[in-house]
């Protein structure tokens, strides 16, 4: 292991196809072209579909080789994603097997992608908020919370936070009554009155929760996408996540917003990056844009 300072990004937020795999895919790409070793990591088990955004047809290793303990290495299954400085953990399609995986075999995936040697870790995360899909989620230190417009999406994207943050905090607490009282408010049974922030609950309830709570929040930077905006919907960008710190105590940074575009579904179509065959779009500069955030950010960060 070199010295390197690892960058840990998952790209989330409950609802299916918001543009989770093509952003992650995209801002891979253009964080590998400003000259970082990148590693991308296709997480979305049993709907995997990182190889397609590169072209690469089927790939002959795939992260399900790693869990069933046919490759002993993790970095055995990464595979060199042509024209780019990435190198991918590919998943695999239809394999309800790899959605379920166990809690030994997930605590060895786990680390062995927290110690890989890239300067950018990018992780592809499945939609909805299966215990597989919050924990993925929740390895990285840096979660980036994608959604569009519409209401149904934002709600989701902060039941997924939510849910994400009470699955993390039950796996920290180790009275049974407390890991209790964090399933009921996580399955519905006890509602946090309206307004009032989760870490102040507990601060007036359950005050020996306040302080795990907190530094659960604190383990996690939490970033924000917004996509396939119209030009009234763009205040969103800093209207959702001001309002997310302001109600329920969580800080997001917006990184940036997409506008609708058609081109998106023919850069798929195509199976090439779009910052690549679309170079001079709008899109691509808002890509980039949003990778230079991540990078700035990253930079003037100091974790472990
Ligand atoms: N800004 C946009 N404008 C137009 N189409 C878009 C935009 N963003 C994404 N799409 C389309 O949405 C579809 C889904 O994108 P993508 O596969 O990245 O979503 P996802 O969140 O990863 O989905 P899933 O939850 O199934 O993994 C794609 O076909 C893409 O063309
Ligand atoms: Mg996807």
């Amino acid at each position: 292991m070199t010295g390197r300072k690892r960058h840990i990004f998952a790209f989330g937020g409950g609802k299916g196809g918001i543009g989770k795999s093509f952003l992650s895919a995209n801002i891979a790409a253009s964080i590998s072209q400003m000259g970082y070793r990148t590693g991308l990591i296709d997480l979305d088990l049993g709907g995997a579909n990182q190889h397609t955004f590169f072209g690469i047809d089927r790939p002959h290793k795939t992260i399900d080789d790693f869990i069933e303990h046919r490759t002993r290495n993790f970095s055995d299954i990464l595979i060199d994603v042509p024209g780019y400085d990435i190198m991918l953990g590919a998943g695999i399609q239809n394999d309800l097997k790899a959605t379920n995986f166990n809690a030994g075999q997930k605590a060895r995936l786990f680390s062995a992608i927290k110690s890989l040697d890239f300067d950018y870790i990018i992780i592809d995360i499945g939609a909805g908020m299966s215990i597989s899909t919050l924990d993925t989620f929740n390895i990285a230190p840096n979660g980036v919370l994608i959604t569009y417009p519409e209401p149904t999406a934002l709600e989701n994207c902060y039941k997924f936070l939510k849910s994400a943050f009470l699955r993390e905090l039950r796996g920290k607490v180790k009275e049974k009554e407390l890991k209790e009282l964090v399933d009921n408010i996580y399955d519905g049974k006890i509602i946090i009155p309206a307004g009032i922030k989760i870490v102040d609950y507990f601060n007036s309830v359950y005050s020996e929760l306040a302080g795990t709570a907190i530094a659960v929040m604190n383990h996690h930077n939490y970033y924000f996408i917004l996509n396939n905006a119209s030009e009234e919907d763009m205040e969103l960008l800093e209207h959702i996540p001001y309002a997310i710190r302001r109600f329920y105590g969580f800080g997001i940074i917006p990184l940036g917003a997409l506008a609708n575009d058609e081109k998106i579904r023919e850069s798929i179509r195509k199976m090439r990056p779009y910052i690549e065959i679309f170079p001079d779009s709008p899109t691509t500069q808002k890509i980039r844009e949003i990778a230079s955030n991540i990078v700035n950010i990253s930079e003037s960060l100091c974790y472990d």
